[in-house]
């Protein structure tokens, strides 16, 4: 194991910065020589990379965004963008390829395991927490911090005007996001595309709250929901006369520095990735479940949408009493 490729792909997360430090200097302290390839696979396609030296990492542990920087490479998808992908690594002499992201880069790194004989391990990087064989993905907790510190701000307004706010909290597939938020930020009504949406009941326990002298109503919607946060305010509003103002809070929950825990879990993801890299593991998302190592094949990791715990609706139905 001699020559080490990192890269960042799919939506950025904050600690994704944090993962590329600790993968970077706990390699380098094997003796591994570390390239980090740009905007993801299309670094590897067009040969864009970087030498990874100790001091290319220096203070960036602190910072979001990734200094790889990322994308959604279409050119990728292909057989052919593959069997390129795999050409230049072979030909780079990259022996090992760590990938940090989410479940397209997953899907990715399975469709490259066909075609290229090296290994491939990968971090879970994701503000969604989507993926099966980690307690938490890294950015996650950072976004559910910004996302509630904007919470609290819209809750003041709304309190202020006796108000009923919807905020749409990013999640396209997921509701791991907003159920986070909602409890965190002391929403009225959390609304996830995991499970189904009742307007009318919605409509009338927001009501009712109203009348038992409720002063503002937050509800959060997770983007995935259909149509998003404007269409429920829409259907609110034929049902109640109420005013519903809308709140989408967008890319801001990908920004932002890192939490410390998200920095911890970078680092430690970093070098579980490294050893499961020296173990000539492959073809796995490195983890953490109950505050244990785990590695996931990456069919699992991307299996579908995660199981919502049952206890979620049973406190919502007391929490917003
Ligand atoms: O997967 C992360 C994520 O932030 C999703 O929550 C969101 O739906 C999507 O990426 C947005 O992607 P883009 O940055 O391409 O708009």
């Amino acid at each position: 194991m001699r020559t080490l490729g990192l890269m960042t792909s799919g939506g950025d997360a904050p600690g994704m910065n944090a993962a590329v430090r600790s993968v970077t200097r706990i390699a380098l302290g094997h003796g591994i020589r570390v390239l980090g390839f740009k905007r993801g696979y299309e670094g590897i396609l067009h040969e864009e990379f970087v030498e990874m030296e100790a001091r290319a990492v220096s203070n960036i542990v602190q910072r979001g965004g990734t200094i790889l920087k990322t994308a959604r490479t279409a050119a990728f998808l292909t057989l052919k963008g593959q069997k390129k992908a795999a050409h230049n690594l072979q030909k780079l002499g990259v022996d090992a390829l760590v990938l940090i992201g989410g479940d397209g880069t997953f899907r990715g790194g399975m469709d490259l395991a066909k075609v290229w004989r090296g290994q491939l391990i990968g971090i879970p990087g994701t503000i969604d927490n989507d993926l099966f064989g980690t307690d938490f993905t890294l950015g996650f907790d950072t976004a559910v911090n910004t996302a509630v510190d904007a919470i609290d701000k819209v809750r003041d307004t709304a309190d202020a005007h006796e108000r009923f706010f919807l905020v749409e909290v990013m999640g396209r597939h997921s509701g791991q996001l907003a159920l986070a938020v909602g409890i965190a930020g002391g929403a009225e009504e959390i609304l996830i595309p995991e499970r189904p949406v009742n307007i009318r009941a919605v409509c009338e326990r927001l009501c009712a709250g109203r009348h038992r002298g409720k002063t503002s109503s937050i509800i959060v919607v997770a983007e995935g929901v259909e149509g998003g946060a404007f269409r429920v305010a829409e259907q609110l509003k034929k049902l109640s006369r109420n005013e519903y103002r809308v709140c989408i809070l967008g890319h801001i929950q990908r920004g932002g520095s890192p939490t410390a825990a998200d920095r911890c879990l970078a680092t430690r993801l970093g070098a579980y990735a490294v050893k499961a890299v020296v173990e000539g593991e492959t073809g796995k998302m490195v983890g953490e479940i109950g505050g244990r190592r785990t590695l996931t094949p990456f069919r699992d990791a991307v299996k579908g949408k995660r199981r919502i715990d049952p206890l979620y609706g049973q406190m919502m139905r007391f929490l917003n009493l």
